[in-house]
């Protein structure tokens, strides 16, 4: 399961698009159903009745705050546990459950673990904590869908170079200004526990965007000098195959009358946009081995996401528990506390 995805932790969704109705996700290659529970815990559950295989996301949720399948109502628990079975109630509900998957709520997204057995928890970079000067910043959060493999998307996402091209009256106008035909883009690139960082430098002027990929799916685009902060953050979600779920997320410490925040979240959204016909091109869907396309030194930066990707996440599926018995570490985190930061 999760091929190529494996044992990751990813968002999924906005907090504010899992509701008390069933909703399907589909994450590398994977259906989930999510809901929230009578208190406002979400759940996640793999997106297939144990009975005879349907859909979850078709059934609603109990008095219970667990999920009734709309074939023959069998119940679950939010942690997939069988809780009822009509006309049988000496059935073995014990071993009858559906498939708990390990999942948080953080920073304002429900995040699911691509695996059963998570080790690890989400890593929230600092403007999506919400104990370091949250209240100062303005969110936005925004998302649909591509086609296209996530590989292209995130390279995309850490390709400095494309700016004053394809968003050349956008984030790329600055560079396009200053740029002659003989100008030279400089990234000092830096490994961090995350990934990596760089500024971009053009010729003499000082680097003026400074970008962050965080492992596996995720970039951070900052946009305007300090003290200011514009930031634009996105997370490439592998879903249906050859289909990337794009979300977006901003945060600024600027602007935060209400009346102009619209017109700086469509410009994000724009932005965005401006991106996808490219993307979208990219054949073949998936990014090959970097000796099969031709790159120059600017392309550092993907080329290193790219054999980062084929090296620890290409080949990699993960094992579910056996049917009805969800393990350990899914049934705590369907309790759906908070985890770590
Ligand atoms: S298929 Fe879900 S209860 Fe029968």
């Amino acid at each position: 399961m999760f091929a190529d995805f494996a044992d990751q932790w990813t968002p999924v969704l906005p907090s504010s698009d899992v509701r008390a109705k069933p909703r399907r996700v589909v994450v590398a290659g994977e259906a989930l159903v999510v809901w929230r529970d009578n208190a406002g815990r979400a759940a996640v559950l793999l997106d297939r009745c144990p009975h005879r295989s349907v859909s979850l996301a078709l059934g609603s949720r109990t008095r219970e705050g667990g999920l009734a399948c709309k074939f023959h109502g069998w119940e679950f628990g939010t942690d997939g546990a069988c809780a009822y079975v009509p006309f049988n109630p000496q059935a073995p509900r014990e071993r009858l459950g559906a498939t708990a998957v390990p999942h948080r709520e953080l920073g304002g997204m429900l995040w699911v673990y691509t695996g059963f057995d998570p080790q690890t928890e989400p890593y929230l970079p600092e403007h999506l904590r919400d104990d370091e000067g949250a209240e100062q910043l303005t969110r936005f959060y925004y998302h649909e869908e591509w086609d296209a493999h996530w590989t292209r998307a995130m390279e995309n996402m850490l390709d400095y170079p494309h700016l004053p091209f394809v968003h050349r009256n956008t984030i790329g106008r600055f560079v396009r200004a200053k740029a002659t035909r003989s100008s030279r883009l400089i990234f000092d690139l830096t490994d961090t526990a995350q990934g990596f960082r760089f500024g971009a430098q053009l010729d003499d002027h000082e680097p003026s965007a400074w970008l962050r990929w965080l492992r596996p799916n995720s970039m951070i685009l900052d946009v305007a000098p300090e003290p200011r902060m514009m930031r634009i953050q996105t997370y490439c979600i592998p879903a249906e195959p050859g289909r990337v779920r794009m979300l977006l997320v901003t945060a600024r410490n600027f602007s935060r009358n209400p009346l102009a925040s619209p017109a700086l979240d469509r410009l994000n959204v724009f932005i965005l946009h401006q991106d996808r016909a490219v993307v979208e091109s990219s054949d073949p869907v998936e990014v090959p081995p970097g000796k099969h396309e031709k790159s120059v030194r600017t392309d550092r930066p993907t080329l290193e996401f790219r054999s980062w990707y084929l090296r620890e996440l290409k080949g990699s599926s993960a094992a579910p528990p056996a049917p009805g018995a969800p393990p350990a570490s899914a049934a705590r985190a369907g309790s759906g506390e908070a985890g770590g930061r």
